[in-house]
């Protein structure tokens, strides 16, 4: 188990809870039907912790020619501070070759996860390529990540649920909560 793993936690702190997110998810898929319309669009998951934001978003797309993709990628550090070095554990299966992509996730931080992402789709030669993240957390950005989406802008802080984890724990929360540590 990670340090991370072994820090207390003082308290879970509400941020967001179910009925904002329900509300911006919905704003968000309109949002992105404006975009896309009836085209074909891949819509693909950043898992583990985008699997509960894609699992509504894609249910209120009323895009009736979309297809789903999961990947997922790993950081070297195991704890709740990204590195810089990323890889893939698990890759899409759908070429993505002139198809329009639209990557989903659940937070940008530092940036570096989905500036890798989106480099390596961007060489696959998707037709278009954007980004839809729950959460955009300012505090720790390093590298600019241009997101198309974003369902709400956070400042700072570690958060958990709906997805988000702190150390594996956390993420079937239906609401958002800011980790206090002890
Ligand atoms: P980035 O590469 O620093 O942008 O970090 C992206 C990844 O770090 C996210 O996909 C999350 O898995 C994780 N992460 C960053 N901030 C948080 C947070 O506040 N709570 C839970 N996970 C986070
Ligand atoms: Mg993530």
């Amino acid at each position: 188990m990670s340090d991370a793993a072994e820090l207390k936690v003082k308290e879970l702190k509400p941020v967001y809870t179910p009925g904002q997110i329900a509300a911006r998810v919905r704003e968000l898929a309109r949002a992105i039907d404006a975009v896309y319309g009836q085209e074909p669009l891949v819509a693909v998951c950043v898992l583990k912790g985008g699997i509960m934001f894609f699992s509504d978003l894609v249910r209120s797309l009323k895009n009736p020619n979309l297809e789903l993709d999961f990947v997922r990628l790993s950081s070297y550090n195991t704890d709740s501070f990204s590195s810089n070095h990323v890889i893939f554990s698990k890759d899409i299966e759908i070429d993505i070759h002139g198809k329009h992509v639209l990557i989903v996730e659940d937070i940008v931080d530092s940036g570096h996860t989905m500036s890798f992402l989106l480099g390596q789709f961007r060489a696959r030669k998707a037709r278009s390529l954007r980004l839809a993240t729950l959460v955009d957390k300012g505090e720790r950005r390093e590298l600019d990540v241009n997101v198309d989406f974003a369902g709400f802008r956070l400042e700072r802080g570690f958060i958990v649920g709906y997805g988000l984890d702190y150390a594996e724990k956390y993420r079937t929360l239906p609401g958002i909560f800011e980790v206090i540590p002890a």
